[in-house]
C-alpha cells in the first residue's frame, strides 16, 4: 500500500522524494557518527559535513524541478531566484545536536513560501519513517493518513513542549520563569531536541502545544503550514504573526493556544 494519501499534489511528490533521498546519505552518516564518539575531533566536523551533504541533495533534487525558484537554507548561500515570488527553506538536518550524540531524534525540513506565505512543508524522520506534510488548502498527513492536533482542553491533561537556544542571561531567565509557570499547571513538558519534530508533534497530536524563540526560518517554516492544515494555531508567543522574522513560535490546538499564551503573558507582569 502507498505511504502517502491517495493524491499527493506534483509539489509535495518532488520535496517529499528528495527528502527521502537526502534522508539515504543523512542515515549512513548517523550511523557512522556513532563510531566517532570516541574520537574527540571527529563527530562535530563530522556533522557539518553531514549537513553540507544533505543540503545539496535537496538543492539539486528541488532545483531540478523548479528551476527558477529560491533558495534559503541553513546551510547553503541564499538565492533569489528568477521566479522571485517561489522560495524553498530548507534545513538539512533539523536537531544537530541529537544527531551529534546518536540520539534518533532529527528531521529533515523544507517549506516553500510563495509571496512569503508558507504553501507546502515537509518534515522526515528518517529513523522513524515518519514523514510529516501539507500543503494550504489540502490538509495535513503523517504518511499515509491525515493528521489533526489533539483535542485536549485543559492544561492538566496537557503534554506541553518548550526549548530555550537563547543564551543571554534576560532570555534564560525569562525562559525559566514560563517554563516554571507552564509545568505547574500542565501535565508534562518536553522537547524532542528539534525544532520541526516538535511542530509535527503538535500537528499530529502527540504534544498538545510547543512554545520556543530564537528560531530561525527554516526551523519553523514547514511547521507552519503542518499546524494550520492539522487545525491547530500558531503565531508568536506574543500573538504576532511574524513567526518566519522574528523565529519566535508558539504552536498549540485552538483552546491550548489561548490558554498557554495566557500563561506566558502573565510571566510577564
Ligand atoms: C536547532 C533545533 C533545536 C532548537 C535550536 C535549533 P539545528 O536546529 O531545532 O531544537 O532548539 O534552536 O537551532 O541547529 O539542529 O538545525
Ligand atoms: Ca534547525
Ligand atoms: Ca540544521
Amino acid at each position: 500500500m502507498s505511504r502517502y494519501a491517495a493524491t499527493l499534489s506534483p509539489l509535495l511528490g518532488i520535496m517529499t522524494a528528495a527528502a527521502r533521498k537526502a534522508a539515504l546519505g543523512v542515515l549512513r552518516d548517523f550511523r557512522e557518527v556513532s563510531q566517532l564518539q570516541v574520537s574527540k575531533k571527529g563527530p562535530a566536523d563530522f556533522v557539518t559535513s553531514a549537513d553540507k551533504r544533505a543540503d545539496e541533495v535537496l538543492r539539486e533534487e528541488l532545483s531540478r524541478a523548479r528551476p527558477d525558484y529560491g533558495f534559503l537554507t541553513e546551510e547553503g548561500e541564499t538565492i533569489e531566484g528568477a521566479d522571485s515570488e517561489h522560495c524553498w527553506i530548507i534545513d538539512p538536518i533539523d536537531g544537530t545536536l541529537n544527531f551529534l550524540h546518536s540520539l534518533p531524534s532529527f528531521a529533515i525540513s523544507m517549506a516553500l513560501t510563495y509571496r512569503g506565505d508558507v504553501v507546502c512543508g515537509v518534515t522526515y524522520d528518517p529513523v522513524l519513517d515518519e514523514i510529516f506534510y501539507a500543503e494550504k488548502g489540502k490538509g495535513a498527513y503523517l504518511n499515509d493518513k491525515r493528521m489533526r492536533v489533539s483535542a485536549r482542553v485543559s492544561m492538566e491533561e496537557a503534554l506541553i513542549a518548550a526549548a530555550s537556544s537563547g543564551f543571554a542571561r534576560p532570555e534564560r531567565e525569562r525562559f525559566f520563569r514560563e517554563t516554571e509557570a507552564v509545568s505547574s499547571k500542565a501535565a508534562g513538558l518536553r522537547s524532542s531536541g528539534c525544532a520541526s519534530l516538535n511542530l509535527s508533534y503538535v500537528a499530529a497530536g502527540r504534544f498538545d502545544g510547543y512554545w520556543e524563540r530564537h528560531l530561525q526560518a527554516w526551523d519553523i517554516a514547514a511547521g507552519i503550514v503542518l499546524l494550520r492544515e492539522a487545525g491547530g494555531i500558531v503565531s508568536e508567543p506574543n500573538g504576532g504573526d511574524k513567526m518566519l522574522e522574528s523565529g519566535a513560535i508558539l504552536a498549540a490546538n485552538p483552546r491550548l493556544h489561548r490558554l498557554l499564551a495566557e500563561v506566558l503573558r502573565e510571566t510577564h507582569t
